[in-house]
């Protein structure tokens, strides 16, 4: 097991396999098109991690920074693959990139009903910040 940047175009097939794989959390949508991810991986490459099992992608996490704020998104791992510390991994990873980069703050969205996920965070000293509200907006 390793973890390693996201290379682009080769990872892009069997990480897009692994997220629609994922029975919830992981909502494929609008910004996991192939010129999407390629946008992503250009401007933060060292944020996008896989978790490698036997030379198969078995977990995945993208993180981001805008220069005052940390976003990760797509915590992942393979279902029969669990429980056994890659998500701790993945996500500990990004956390020590995140800091490095200077990121002194960071968000994450999870589903409401995420029962697993949000104890995993918060057994990672992540916070339900109950008393903001995430707005967001679509562009065309
Ligand atoms: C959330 C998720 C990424 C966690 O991945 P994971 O690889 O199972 O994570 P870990 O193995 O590091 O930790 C999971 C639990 O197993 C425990 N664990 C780790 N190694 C273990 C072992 N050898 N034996 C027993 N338990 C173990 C951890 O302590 C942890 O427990 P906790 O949640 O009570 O703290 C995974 O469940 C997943 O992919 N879920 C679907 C997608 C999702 O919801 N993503 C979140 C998006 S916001």
């Amino acid at each position: 097991m390793n973890i390693r940047e996201f290379r682009f175009p080769d990872d892009y097939a069997p990480t897009l396999k692994l997220w629609q794989s994922i029975e919830t959390g992981v909502k494929v949508g609008r910004s996991d098109t192939f010129e999407e991810i390629q946008k992503k991986v250009q401007r933060d490459p060292d944020l996008f991690l896989l978790a490698e099992h036997d030379g198969q992608i078995v977990g995945t996490i993208i993180g981001g920074y805008d220069g005052r704020r940390g976003m990760i998104y797509h915590l992942a791992v393979d279902q029969s693959l669990r429980k056994q510390g890659i998500g701790d991994m993945l996500l500990s990873e990004v956390e020590k990139r995140l800091q490095a980069r200077g990121c002194v703050k960071c968000y994450l969205l999870v589903f409401a009903d995420n029962e697993r996920a949000i104890h995993f965070y918060e057994n990672r000293g992540w916070v339900d910040m109950k008393e903001d509200k995430v707005f967001g907006k679509e562009f065309p």
